[in-house]
């Protein structure tokens, strides 16, 4: 998508008609260039019906994000936040890491990216994160902690309370975590969480903490996606305001880091262990090496490794190329 087809969408987002003469004359290009911008947009989960002598009608029109409104709906002073919006980028926790000025950086103006559209959107494991067009809330932000990276073991584990909180604030219930960081309703993904730190030996260090939450995924996206997966829209009925749902979610994550930054994993310990949609189920936990251990999993230490009671002993584990199953 280039600059001319969010010209368009942006004409088109009151879902009635706009003749291509109408948007070509407002827009002040061609009525090809038109047509041109918006071939091939549906694989971004846009709905466009076009009908002779009519014009274009955008079947699916989306809330934009809107600095003001998320600002507004986060009950933190918003001289807190640089937020910044794009129509499109490749994804948001490059952007932050390719941005980084590590001397200008300190948690009262936290660097905040959101995008519409994230074209090479990454999760963990060098998997892709695949979404469409304003169809999730795809944001990252920058946080400094005076720790080495080393003590940072458990961090992507309390973002994931952020978010359960900010859900059953506003009674979005039963949403559940999986070790270390997936956000699940009913064993479905439901949102990720991508963090990429950098940092001195003794310290400071720095988070770039990407989330990628699913809103009302369109069919073409949700056929990319190779696993279980689900949004908002399916489990509340409704089709939920992002610009809401962010600035709850930059507060409770502001709360929740300079918690974390005091007092460490340990104190987030039992919340996080409640949340645990695995905790008492006896799983598979793959290991970098490809070794798979089978145990049942008994609560995260205070690193945030998980523990597993198996045959031979109670062990925990933390790193490397982890996956759960259900026995
Ligand atoms: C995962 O579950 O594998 C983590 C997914 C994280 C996706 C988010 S979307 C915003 C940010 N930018 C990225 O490229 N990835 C994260």
């Amino acid at each position: 998508m280039n600059q001319t087809s969010f010209s368009i969408l942006r004409l088109l987002d009151d879902g009635k008609f706009h003749s291509g003469v109408s948007i070509a004359k407002k827009l002040q290009c061609s009525r090809a260039t038109i047509s041109n911008s918006l071939k091939h947009i549906d694989t971004f989960g846009v709905d466009i019906a076009k009908l002779s002598g009519r014009g274009y009608r955008w079947c699916n029109p989306i809330l934009w994000l809107n600095s003001d409104s998320i600002l507004e709906s986060s009950t933190v002073n918003s001289k807190y936040f640089d937020l910044k919006l794009f129509d499109t980028l490749d994804s948001t926790n490059d952007f932050l890491l390719n941005h980084f000025e590590s001397r200008l950086t300190n948690n009262d103006y936290i660097p905040v990216v959101a995008t519409e559209l994230q074209t090479n959107g990454r999760g963990r494991l060098g998997r892709t994160w695949h979404t469409g067009l304003g169809d999730s809330l795809t944001f990252s932000l920058r946080w400094r902690f005076e720790q080495s990276v080393s003590a940072l073991s458990g961090l992507s584990l309390v973002i994931g309370i952020a978010i359960i909180r900010v859900f059953k604030s506003l009674s979005i219930n039963n949403v559940n975590l999986k070790w270390p960081n997936d956000i699940l309703f009913d064993y479905h993904k439901l949102a990720g969480v991508l963090i990429e730190l950098r940092g001195e030996i003794l310290g400071p260090s720095f988070a770039v903490i990407g989330m990628g939450i699913n809103f009302n995924l369109s069919e073409i996206v949700k056929s990319a996606i190779d696993q279980k997966a689900t949004d908002l829209s399916v489990i509340t009925g409704e089709c939920l305001n992002r610009n809401f749902v962010f600035g709850a979610l930059l507060s409770e994550l502001r709360n929740i880091l300079i918690s974390f930054g005091n007092y460490g994993f340990a104190y987030f310990k039992k919340e996080w262990t409640s949340y645990h949609a695995y905790e008492g189920q006896t799983i598979y936990l793959t290991l970098p090496n490809g070794s798979v251990i089978e145990g049942t999993v008994d609560g995260v230490n205070d690193n945030g490794s998980i523990c597993l009671r198996t045959t031979t002993g109670k062990y925990s584990y933390s790193v490397g190329d982890i996956s759960i199953r259900l026995k």
